[in-house]
């Protein structure tokens, strides 16, 4: 690696579909990215941050149809909103494109060339569902049936909510397009194909050569173990995306130009910039960083497809990919019922952007465990700490400053102690951000802030200003506490850029950067002081969780926005009463729900019939955390024959109904039933 001064660094941020809102669990990344990007361009790096929106895929195309539009126009206003959404969370890219764009384009098709030119391109026909009302071939989320393994109705195409098991949509049961209610048929059609495993050494290197976290490579070990397949990268008309050469009818698959978007959005950038030289950073052996944040749901394909890609077509290579887990929201998945799916939008309505700027680095960490966003811990935090700590040195000082001292410091530092205690803590704070470990710069960053307060709780200039004696003495603390704050600012400058601006402004400096935080402002006149931050109040925290309830679209437009939960299957065929009468429900108590271990959507659930107890697993994982459930009522198929799952034995099955995802609501009787009766 170049010396620090020298270094070039090209960030990136995963980037967002454009047919959804920007909401509190993407900002996790963006604000991640956001304070290291601004870390290192405080320390006078060459940095730079590109972003775009992606574009492309099945999701829009439907979407643009539905709402009457074309995929231009539903993309171009979605770049609008989320460019403002960023800005106003003080997100600094330096380009956010699109990957409907000419540079997209051209990089797609020249890295698909160059992958073709060098054989890693195959072709071969494979089997799908095809709906015949649309005429289109169907994604396995636009496909629903019943689960080949277990039967359950209402599953996926890719995998079932039920019993876990993954299949191909051509082996649903009674499969549905949930685009048109059609019943689909099977299609062949020819595909195109990367063929990963031309990769398989390059990989194994590449992967443990300090690209990624450890966690991550633990990972990909497995996954290099099992072997890799070639990547479908082709989707056939209709859909939105570019067409690949020489192959009419054929487009990139969404996957495949989405990272090529971070390229894109760069070389459009340089179009527009001097300084900058696309070859320069892109080149296989290239002096440049190249970094991407990312969330753990997609490192597959910016560690295995994405340094293929690149490596098949002579480009660099990234020098680290950065992963990060999940949001949830006190404690469990963002949920539109429970005013917890906030989108940025409506945070913003509310509260100030630096107050999740602040929490989000607080609690980050270079790993990739999943995050949570405690709400009540949230407004706690950013009162004791920003307002109860930081922003009170500089009230009480700047006001006492002004008043007493025509606003200006002490021509020189008595106390030297405090004041190279925090200068020499810049190495120590630097180290943490460069490794992403923002909490621990944080934790620091405040313990010092500690220190100050008590230094000036201590000297309470408060009442020296009182004394013509202690006059001096007060100047003195005065002084120190203002040009302490001054260091503070600088280090959370990269978490906290507004009020560091604010700071500037009142300090009356061009601006605080990281090169010049220890230069101490001695017979420096500051401005009147200007309130910096405000307590966080928990009616803000309430009006915005009842506002993102509000947001909840209504059942038809959901249902309109949503085909694979539409609701509008059809109903099955007729069956017999003595068919229905074979079927026992009853209501059961749940004596206990549990989570299940290795299995993302299944509970497992005791239930008590009234002196019988079954053991249940339960596809509900998804809207419901087990301590909701304990001791509630609902309904069960008692007679159902036993199966044998991956976690153990399923007595019987809860009734429940909805969608899916957070949208599914378990039967409950009224009141009055008890345990163990017959459903009729
Ligand atoms: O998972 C997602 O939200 C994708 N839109 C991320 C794409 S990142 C990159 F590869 F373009
Ligand atoms: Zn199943």
């Amino acid at each position: 690696m170049k010396s620090p001064a020298e270094r070039k660094i090209l960030v990136t941020s995963a980037l967002p579909y454009a047919n959804g809102a920007i909401h509190i669990g993407h900002l996790l990344e963006y604000i991640q990215t956001d304070i290291w990007v601004r870390f290192q361009k405080s320390r006078g790096h060459q940095c730079t941050y590109v972003c775009a929106d992606d574009t492309h895929g099945t999701p829009v195309m439907l979407r643009a149809q539905r709402e009457g539009i074309t995929p231009e126009a539903l993309i171009a206003k979605s770049r609008q909103e989320h460019m403002q959404d960023f800005a106003d969370f003080h997100i600094g890219f330096d380009n956010f494109h699109t990957t409907h764009s000419s540079e997209s384009r051209e990089l797609t098709e020249q890295i698909y060339l160059r992958l073709r030119e060098a054989g890693h391109i195959e072709k071969r026909e494979i089997s799908q569902l095809f709906d015949p009302e649309k005429s289109m071939f169907l994604p396995d989320r636009f496909v629903k049936g019943e689960c080949p393994r277990c039967g359950s109705a209402d599953q996926y195409g890719d995998n079932c909510d039920n019993c876990g098991a993954t299949y191909s949509p051509t082996d649903l049961k009674n499969p549905v397009s949930a685009v048109s209610g059609a019943t689909p048929v099977i299609r062949e059609s020819e595909h195109y194909f990367f063929r990963l495993m031309d990769f398989e050494a390059f990989l194994q290197e590449w992967t443990r050569a300090g690209h990624v976290q450890e966690q991550v490579a633990n990972k990909l070990d497995e996954w290099l173990q099992t072997g890799l397949q070639a990547w479908d990268i082709s989707r056939d008309a209709p859909y939105f995306g570019f067409e690949i050469p020489d192959a009419p009818g054929k487009y990139f698959y969404v996957w495949l130009d989405a990272p090529i978007g971070y390229m894109a959005s760069f070389r459009e950038l340089c179009e527009r910039r001097d300084d900058l030289d696309f070859d320069d950073y892109w080149k296989p052996d290239s002096d440049a960083e190249l970094y991407h944040f990312i969330g753990k749901d997609i490192i597959n394909f910016h560690t295995l497809f994405w340094p293929a890609t690149l490596k098949g077509s002579g480009f660099r290579t990234p020098t680290g990919v950065f992963a990060h887990g999940f949001v949830t929201v006190n404690g469990t998945k963002m949920s539109k019922s429970k005013g917890t799916f906030i989108r940025a939008r409506t945070y913003l309505e509310h509260l100030d952007p630096e107050y999740l700027r602040y929490y989000y680095a607080a609690k980050l960490s270079g790993r990739i465990d999943d995050f949570d966003l405690n709400l009540e811990d949230f407004a706690q935090r950013v009162n004791s700490d920003l307002v109860g700590k930081l922003v009170n040195i500089a009230s009480r000082c700047a006001g006492l400053l002004n008043k007493h001292f025509d606003g200006r410091t002490v021509g020189e530092l008595a106390n030297q102690e405090l004041w190279r205690e925090l200068v020499n803590a810049e190495p120590e704070i630097a180290a943490y951000y460069e490794q992403r470990e923002f909490g621990r710069a944080v934790k620091t960053i405040m313990a010092l802030a500690d220190k100050i307060n008590a230094t000036i709780a201590n000297e309470a200039p408060w009442k020296q200003v009182k004394d013509e004696a202690t006059l001096a003495d007060a100047h003195q603390v005065l002084s120190l506490g203002i040009n302490l704050f001054k260091v503070l600012t600088v280090y959370l400058g990269p978490v906290l850029p507004a009020l560091a601006d604010k700071v500037a402004d009142f300090l009356a400096v061009p601006s605080l950067t990281w090169t010049d935080f220890d230069q101490p402002l001695l017979d420096h006149e500051i401005k009147p002081f200007i309130p910096l931050m405000k307590r966080l109040e928990q009616k803000q925290i309430d009006a915005m969780t009842e506002a993102a309830k509000e947001n909840l679209q209504p059942a038809a437009e959901a249902a309109k926005s949503k085909p694979e939960a539409d609701g509008q299957e059809p109903i099955k065929p007729e069956i017999s009463f003595d068919d229905f009468a074979k079927i026992d429900l009853r209501v059961a108590r749940i004596a206990k729900a549990e989570h299940v271990e290795g299995a993302d959507k299944l509970l497992r659930l005791e239930l008590d019939l009234g002196g019988d107890t079954r053991q249940v697993f339960a596809g509900i994982k998804s809207a419901y955390q087990p301590e909701q459930l304990e001791g509630r009522l609902t309904v069960m198929v008692a007679n159902l024959a036993p199966r044998k799952m991956r976690f153990g034995l399923s007595e019987g099955m809860v009734l429940a109904a909805g969608p899916g995802g957070e949208e599914l609501w378990i039967l409950s009787p009224d009141d009055g039933a008890q345990p163990g009766m017959r459903v009729k």
